[in-house]
């Protein structure tokens, strides 16, 4: 089964091929860096758009004419309104000209199929830590049931919000990260509630400690101190549920000190740690394509003309009809 899958729920236009017989065989994209500001939704769909045929081209120069696919995946949601609209147009003019399923994926699962996908994980807690969402997963009974999330910020926002208050030139968490190596740990506001967790007290209070620390001391604690909340309710659930794999996925799970802190973890646990590769963390069109193949083999389609994007749509809204 040959899949074209296009993601464009936010700052990347990502356009991937998976193949069940030989795997992924593209994975291009587009990616619309905000400077010093938060994403502007409607400034980021002119760029998905401006970009989406030269990240096609690439994409079918990898794989296979549009005619030889056997479905067109995309991201129906969660995102933004006019960058899922982007990628949805774009799938549903494909799926109409060259008569192929249109196959609708929740962004959220794609991130969690492609890290099973390729850590060949079974069963995991899932972490899955973005800009917009974080999450703490487990499938049962169908779906994929969030036992823990923010009450607030995603994590991945709370650092690009602290990049911006840096003044950084380009306000990333991978930026924060660089500099957290360099700093030491002061104790900044810890907010676990059960199983959930809040960022707007920790985030008010890193930026008031600009005033009286170094912007790599306020990095490190910054992230020692969201981390060991994201782990702790981790931990919990993996208590919880007895699993023993967890499988880290979303553009946080790209950073090196939490893949390292959630492997003691789990170590200790006797259960086993696993994150794929960053280019399947960041958002990426791949993702979009496996998740689609699974859908599409369990039936899943959509007709081009009830195709709406949805910006809300939550993890364990989806029905899991694979295995
Ligand atoms: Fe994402």
């Amino acid at each position: 089964m040959k899949i074209l899958g296009i993601e464009s729920s936010a700052h990347t236009l990502g356009i991937g091929v998976f193949d069940s017989a030989r795997g992924i065989l593209a994975n291009e994209k587009a990616y619309y860096k905000a400077k010093n500001s938060g994403i502007h939704p409607r400034k980021a769909a002119d760029f998905l758009s401006e970009n989406a045929g030269a990240v096609l081209d690439a994409a079918i120069a990898k794989s296979f004419p549009l005619s030889e696919f056997d479905g067109v995946a995309f991201t129906l949601g969660p995102g933004l309104g006019p960058c899922l609209q982007v990628g949805a147009t774009l799938a549903k003019t494909i799926s109409l000209k060259y008569d192929k399923p249109l196959i609708p994926v929740n962004h959220c699962v794609a991130h969690i199929e492609i890290t099973r996908f390729i850590t060949k994980s079974k069963d995991p807690i899932v972490v899955y830590v973005s800009g917009g969402n974080t999450q703490i997963i487990s499938r049962e009974e169908g779906r994929y049931r969030v036992l823990g999330e923010t009450l607030d910020i995603g994590m991945g926002n709370m650092f690009d919000t602290f990049g911006r208050a840096l003044k950084l030139e380009w306000a990333h968490g991978s930026i924060v990260e660089q500099l957290a190596s360099k700093g030491n740990y002061f104790e900044l506001p810890y907010t676990v509630k059960g199983m959930d967790l809040a960022f707007t007290g920790l985030i008010t209070s890193a930026i008031k400690s600009l005033e009286k620390h170094s912007k790599e001391d306020v990095c490190k604690s910054l992230q020692e101190t969201s981390f060991a909340m994201l782990i702790e309710a981790t931990e919990r659930a993996v208590a919880l549920t007895g699993k023993k794999e967890v499988i880290a996925c979303g553009g946080v799970a790209q950073n090196k000190t939490l893949q390292n802190k959630l492997s003691v973890m789990c170590e200790e646990r006797g259960a086993t740690f696993a994150v794929a590769p960053n280019e399947y963390n960041a958002d990426n069109g791949a993702m979009i394509a496996y998740a689609g193949s699974l859908a599409l083999a369990a039936g899943t389609t959509i007709s081009p003309e009830k195709a709406k994007v949805k910006q809300r749509y939550r993890t364990d809204e989806v029905e899991l009809k694979w295995k």
